[in-house]
């Protein structure tokens, strides 16, 4: 039997008066986590274009994501135990979460095949055959050490029929089943805890997530997660179903909301009782030239920022969004610049993290419904 010395622990430490806002501290054994909080995306060991030092000092991010997926095929299980984990292998020593897998496995679309087993796949890289099953997945993430690992999860497509929904809810039920056994049958490698987070599914059908979130709430792991949102549906349609989904998950546990979203959509879900976001948004985009920020959304190739030498976003500080001009960093995406995708992805995630702690300020301050109506509205704006 597993004997973890500690846990991860969650401190409830104010939920607001007139949303259902919380704020909260999450305690892993490789640090302290503030909530509400967005977790940067590292899906190869690394968070596209960004130092682990402009991790730190810049962004303040407090816990990045890898991808399970991706760092089994590289660069593979035997390197990373070899460097002692991911932590050891990419230099971040703060909290790490981990993806199962589950949803990069199914948007392979043609090369995967589901059945009650686990999912059989081919590589994107090589075509290369392999198998994900629950117990792996549990393996696997073991393996890479992250401070919290995801169940395996079937992330239904949208539309998605109520029959099929229904299934794969069941099936991603009996999958959590054999994740637990699994997990608490084994140990971390690294001399730390880990934690293991289910996932509530059900797509769009009410029922079936109440059904879900029951389930999910019932086996009282240390923390909480809804997948299968931001899929397609609309924007209503996810917030009414984290609405009903998050009355049933525990308040004393945290809750994240799996790959999600725009600034409205973290908003809108911190306002719901979300305490964790993920999502490749700021840094994707920022490869492409949008910019969050504390004004509103920019394409930088637009030409009317051609001559603008103002910063790229004065009030919202920080090297990235203070030091360079708008028009400058123009020139540099319009030359395909490779500092153009770290000066962007920089000051997007600093943006989003600003965004989170500001969330966190308000709901300490008790005026967190007026501010974020506010913010909705001024971090939208297309300038
Ligand atoms: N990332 C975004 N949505 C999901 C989901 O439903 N499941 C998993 N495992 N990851 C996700």
């Amino acid at each position: 039997m597993k004997m973890e010395i500690c846990c991860m622990k969650y401190e409830l430490q104010k939920t607001d008066s007139q949303t259902k806002a919380r704020a909260g501290k999450i305690t892993t054994d490789h640090g302290e986590i503030l909530t509400p909080i967005f977790m940067p995306v590292g899906t190869a060991a690394t968070v596209k274009a960004v130092h682990q030092r402009e991790l730190v000092d810049e962004i303040k991010a407090q816990i990045i994501l890898g991808n399970t997926y991706h760092l089994y095929l590289r660069p593979g299980l035997d390197i990373l135990e070899r460097a002692g984990g991911l932590h050891k292998f990419n230099g971040w020593s703060g909290p790490i979460l981990t993806d199962s897998g589950g949803y990069q496995v199914f948007s392979l679309k043609d090369i995967r095949k589901i059945s009650e087993e686990g999912v059989k796949f081919q590589s994107h890289i090589d075509g290369s055959r392999h198998l994900f099953t629950p117990e792996s997945v549990m393996d696997i993430q073991r393996v890479i050490g992250a401070d919290i690992i995801m169940a395996f999860d079937e992330c239904a497509p949208y539309p998605c029929d109520y029959n099929y929904a229904k299934k794969s809810m069941e099936m991603t039920h009996r999958w959590l089943k054999r994740c637990i056994d699994r997990f608490d049958s084994t140990e971390g490698k690294y001399g730390y805890s880990q934690t293991l987070f289910p996932i509530v599914q059900g797509s769009v059908y009410k029922d079936l997530r109440i059904q879900s979130a029951e389930f999910i709430a019932e086996q009282n792991r240390e923390g909480n997660a809804i997948g299968g949102l931001a899929v397609g549906e609309p924007a209503e349609k996810m917030y009414e179903t984290i609405d009903y989904v998050n009355d049933i998950l525990p308040k004393e546990k945290p809750r994240y909301l799996m790959g999600v979203g725009t600034p409205e959509n973290i908003l809108e879900g911190i306002a719901l009782g979300i305490d964790m976001f993920d999502c490749v948004m700021p840094t994707r985009n920022a490869r492409n030239g949008m910019l969050f920020t504390t004004q509103g959304i920019i394409n930088i190739k637009n030409e009317k920022w051609k001559d603008d030498f103002s910063p790229i976003d004065e009030a919202l500080g920080g090297y990235a969004s203070t030091f360079y001009s708008k028009a400058y960093l123009r020139h540099l995406v319009k030359c395909d610049e490779i500092l153009a995708a770290q000066i962007a992805s920089i000051h997007n995630l600093t943006f989003y993290l600003w965004l989170v702690g500001k969330a966190r300020e308000h709901i300490l301050a008790g005026d967190f419904a007026t501010w974020k109506n506010a913010m909705v509205k001024q971090t939208m704006y297309r300038l």
